[in-house]
């Protein structure tokens, strides 16, 4: 039998298309949880366009609004208690989260990645790739923590890196995979088929 739905937060800066491609996939059915609150830290971000009607809350919390970061942090702690949330999945959220969401949600927020983590953390993750000469990277949904991409990794998938790519033809290639990753990772997550044992996550099929 199913478990509950997970109440999810959705944490995005830009575009949106990963949390689209959730969005739909929960409509769907695959995955096992619904957003119950947007947080974006950008009024303009494309996600705000996106999730015009989706008829879920949308919040802004801008990090120039505050005097600090301890104040900005408290401000999304706030925001976010009364949804009573399962976890928190960052897509496109360009800021590193504070200790202090981190600590009240332990091994409960999801962030994605472009690129095959450890290698490439960071901003710029497909023009490291080619700058590094690698001939394949990918994606990564990981489990976060207080570091800069370094939390525990659920999964990870990979495209061939050609020679005469650029960030945007590489990027393009990568989007759907990591679409694709996100919806699975998202949909184990939701299933409670995820253990964390150090750094390693265990998969339960
Ligand atoms: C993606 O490449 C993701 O891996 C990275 O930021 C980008 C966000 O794209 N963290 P979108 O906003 O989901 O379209």
């Amino acid at each position: 039998m199913r478990n509950s739905k997970k109440r999810l937060a959705l944490f995005a800066s830009g575009r949106g298309s990963n949390g689209e491609a959730l969005y739909k996939a929960m409509q769907e059915g695959y995955i096992n949880g619904e957003f119950v609150v947007i947080i974006t830290d950008h009024g303009d971000a494309g996600i705000v366009e996106r999730s015009k009607f989706w008829n879920i809350p949308l919040i802004v919390i801008d990090r120039s609004d505050y005097d600090s970061k301890a104040s900005f942090e408290q401000a999304q702690l706030d925001a976010l208690e009364p949804y009573k949330v399962d976890g928190i999945v960052l897509a496109g959220y360009m800021r590193i989260v504070g200790a202090p969401l981190i600590e009240r949600y332990e091994h409960r927020i999801l962030n994605i990645h472009p690129a095959l983590l450890p290698s490439f953390p960071g901003l710029h993750g497909h023009q490291q790739a080619i700058d590094g000469g690698v001939k394949i990277t990918g994606c990564t949904v990981h489990f976060v923590d207080t570091g800069m991409d370094t939390g525990p990794i659920i999964m990870q998938n990979t495209v061939p890196v050609l020679p005469d790519d650029t960030e945007d033809t590489l990027s393009d290639r990568l989007l759907p995979i990591e679409h694709k990753t996100y919806k699975e990772a998202l949909r184990l997550f939701c299933e409670d088929k995820l253990t964390i044992k150090g750094r390693v996550v265990y998969i339960e099929d």
